[in-house]
């Protein structure tokens, strides 16, 4: 029985050109509230970005993507080289912003590429080629979550419980999400999947954003703290494990969400398959192994403060707050991307790859 409700309507980005402005959903105020924000000038995309007001490794890149055409369509010059060292400026500015997820600098050197490429055009046709790239940044993802999405339900049967961690939803892309687009094309299919989201401290992407959107869309959805994921696990309700990732270095090791790794751990104590579900935008082959890639550390307030009426932890206390966590390559049955499942060993295969 195919579920018309699939999938829910949401998007995290968009441009709107002719108001100068890119559109996001401010993910700070969900579930709760769903309202835009317009985004013009590069410190409004910085900001949105670090305080997360937009998120998910590929929607950042999609926002700094508009972000960089906006600043340069601005740029009142006719100087190819004025041009270029501004933009090139605002590239580096907002690669500043969050520092795990390789698809920020991926989608910024995209858009560097198109000024390098054009230095013998007028400036005015540079513009209109950098909106080109920008809104093609954003209709390849959408394709490559479809194309994540075939490939996940290759791996899915009725009736199976899904677990995920933090959104690598709709919220969190140009189109379906990565970790829920096979779960979407499944539900489409009437497959009547149990997804359990795992809520994700300190910020709560899985309660506020990925039960958000499931639910919109009519995934049957149980929303579990994140320390009751091996429990459920032993209660033998997970058959697999399906989450996002914000940057796969050249040997497989992925970084994610924190607490990705420790769902990892369980998956393979109570033998569940764990699979990474990266577009190529993700993978970097660039980054040797997961000890090379740099992990954002966030305030203190997100965990001792945030979502609280009162302060829950004594004054001055010290807080670790890591935002994403490595997950070993050895624990990772496959990764899913546009392409196919890569399996093990992921050293020959993401070459290959890419
Ligand atoms: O800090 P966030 O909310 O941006 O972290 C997001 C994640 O870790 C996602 O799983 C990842 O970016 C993949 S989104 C398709």
């Amino acid at each position: 029985m195919r579920n018309d409700s699939y999938p829910l309507e949401l998007s995290a980005v968009r441009l709107d050109d002719d108001d100068d402005c890119a559109i996001i959903i401010d993910q700070t105020l969900l579930p709760g509230q769903a309202s835009e924000l317009r985004l013009r000038a590069p410190s409004d995309f910085y900001d949105a970005i670090l305080r997360l007001a937009v998120r998910g490794a590929p929607a950042i890149g999609i926002a700094a993507a508009y972000g960089i055409y906006l600043a340069a369509k601005r740029l009142d010059t006719d100087i190819y080289e004025n041009f270029r060292k501004y933009v090139s400026g605002y590239c580096e500015y907002l690669n500043a912003s969050r520092p795990t997820a390789v698809n920020l600098r991926w989608a910024l050197s995209r858009m560097e590429t198109v000024v390098e490429k054009n230095s013998d055009s007028p400036v005015s046709e540079i513009k209109s080629l950098l909106l080109l790239e920008s809104e093609k940044i954003a209709t390849e993802d959408a394709e490559m979550c479809e194309a994540i999405g075939r490939h996940s339900l290759t791996l899915l049967r009725p009736g199976m419980g899904v677990l995920t961690h933090c959104n690598a939803g709709s919220l969190a892309t140009g189109g379906i999400g990565t970790a829920t687009a096979g779960i979407y094309l499944a539900e489409a299919e009437g497959y009547g999947l149990r997804v359990y989201c795992d809520e994700t401290r300190p910020l709560l992407q899985g309660a506020r954003l990925t039960a958000y959107e499931l639910i919109a869309s009519g995934v049957d959805t149980t929303l579990i703290c994140d320390n009751m994921a091996s429990f459920v696990m032993s209660r033998g309700l997970i058959d697999i494990v399906l989450t996002g990732c914000d940057r796969v270095a050249a040997n497989g090791d992925s970084a994610n969400k924190i607490g990705t790794l420790s769902v990892a751990v369980n998956a393979r104590h109570y033998g569940i398959p764990f699979y990474i579900c990266a577009p190529s935008s993700t993978i970097d082959l660039a980054c040797p192994t997961g000890a090379d890639i740099p992990i954002e550390e966030r305030p203190s307030g997100e965990v001792t403060t945030m979502w609280y009426s009162s302060p829950m932890a004594p004054d001055g206390v010290k807080v670790f707050n890591p935002a994403f966590d490595v997950t070993p390559a050895e624990l990772i049955t496959g990764i899913i991307t546009e392409r196919g499942v890569v399996a093990p060993p992921y050293e020959n295969n993401l070459t290959n790859f890419v």
